[in-house]
């Protein structure tokens, strides 16, 4: 079985893209710090596979941990690029450790792949990079946009060093896949979101919402140019997303190029509104939610979904869930939580 490095493994979508990973007949190695992870999360893989992924705990910062991993696990045919800060809210106020821990880990990494010639990476990035886009749905040839924080720089900044390696020949071929909304979780409930402390996402909200962790939802504004006046999103499950890290590394496998990079919009396609979702949320749960209208959140884009147009075309992806399927999905993981 080939050994795809899973760096952030045991984090939301790193526990998901393990899963599948493992599904699809690879073998999964993690590398996590548990910096914003919880060790549960490796119970809930273990709980799905039926068998302990390989873990290695440590830093990806770290360059003597990194080779030490490559070294102990011999062939490693491709790495899945996780492990970062991305708190949006956080990066605003810790923007020296958001650039050190998010850059450094890609540099590190990089160096480490280059040293033990393992050159397939899939980089997780995200569709923060278009800003608000000027024409939607957001294609991969939108134009980038200055961020809107510090989180999303240091997205478009690692894009822009595996840019700059494949135009100097770096022994790369890369993927950066451009998430839209990950949300819902895996449907046995082993494992999904564990945000830390208030949620700042809405569908971690809206399940705490429902569970009674939390007193009531605001809606960040709803006096957008949208049909219902609040913002437009493209939410997709997060099994397929990690359905789409998969396909991303046997796309790399058949290229010939020994440098390259490629760039993906991994959404839905279809965007909801936040009273959408709430609205969804309630007939899947069969849950009534508590929310008011407030004042808009700063930061938000109005709206932005994907076109995926190119990831059906070449990596023979499309995303297969609904949003009520990843809502039921959601609402049954906090449950489980809160057992
Ligand atoms: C979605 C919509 C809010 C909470 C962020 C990051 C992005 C990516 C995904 C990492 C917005 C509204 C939210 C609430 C609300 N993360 N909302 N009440 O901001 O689109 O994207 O997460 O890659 O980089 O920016 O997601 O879930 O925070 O918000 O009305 O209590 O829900 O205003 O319109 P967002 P979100």
């Amino acid at each position: 079985m080939q050994k795809i490095l899973v760096t952030g493994g045991a984090g939301y979508i790193g526990s998901h893209t393990v899963v599948a990973l493992h599904e699809a007949g690879f073998e999964p190695v993690i590398v996590d710090n548990f910096s914003n992870a919880d060790k549960s999360a490796i119970d809930g893989i273990k709980a799905i596979l039926q068998k302990s992924p390989t873990l290695y705990q440590g830093d990806c910062n770290d360059a003597a941990f990194m080779d030490q991993v490559f070294a102990k696990e011999g062939k490693i045919a491709g790495v899945i690029h996780f492990a970062a800060s991305k708190a949006v809210g956080e990066s605003v106020q810790k923007p020296i450790q958001y650039y050190a821990n998010n850059i450094n880990s890609l540099l590190v990494l990089l160096q480490t792949m280059e040293k033990h010639q393992c050159p397939h990476l899939v980089f997780s990035s995200s569709c923060t990079v278009y800003g608000q886009p000027d024409e939607l749905p957001v294609t991969e040839a939108t134009p980038k946009k200055q961020a809107t924080s510090p989180y999303g720089n240091t997205k478009a900044v690692c894009e822009e060093i595996l840019e700059d390696a494949v135009t100097a020949k770096y022994p790369i071929k890369a993927i950066a896949l451009r998430y839209f909304n990950p949300i819902g979780a895996h449907p046995s409930a082993h494992i999904g979101e564990l945000p830390i402390g208030v949620p700042n996402n809405l569908v971690p909200f809206v399940t705490q919402a429902a569970a009674g962790i939390r007193e009531k939802i605001t809606v960040f504004g709803n006096d957008y140019d949208t049909p219902d006046g609040t913002c437009l999103r493209d939410y997709i499950h997060v099994m397929d997303l990690a359905d789409a890290h998969v396909k991303a590394f046997e796309f790399l496998e058949k290229q010939n190029q020994s440098s390259l990079i490629e760039y993906f919009n991994v959404g839905t396609g279809k965007p909801n509104s936040v009273l959408e979702v709430i609205q969804t949320f309630e007939e899947a749960s069969g849950v009534k939610l508590n929310y008011e209208l407030g004042p808009r959140r700063p930061g938000d884009v109005e709206q932005t979904y994907a076109d995926v147009t190119k990831s059906t075309k070449l990596l023979g992806w499309k995303a297969t869930r609904s949003l009520f399927e990843s809502l039921r999905d959601a609402w049954n993981w906090q449950q489980k939580l809160s057992q």
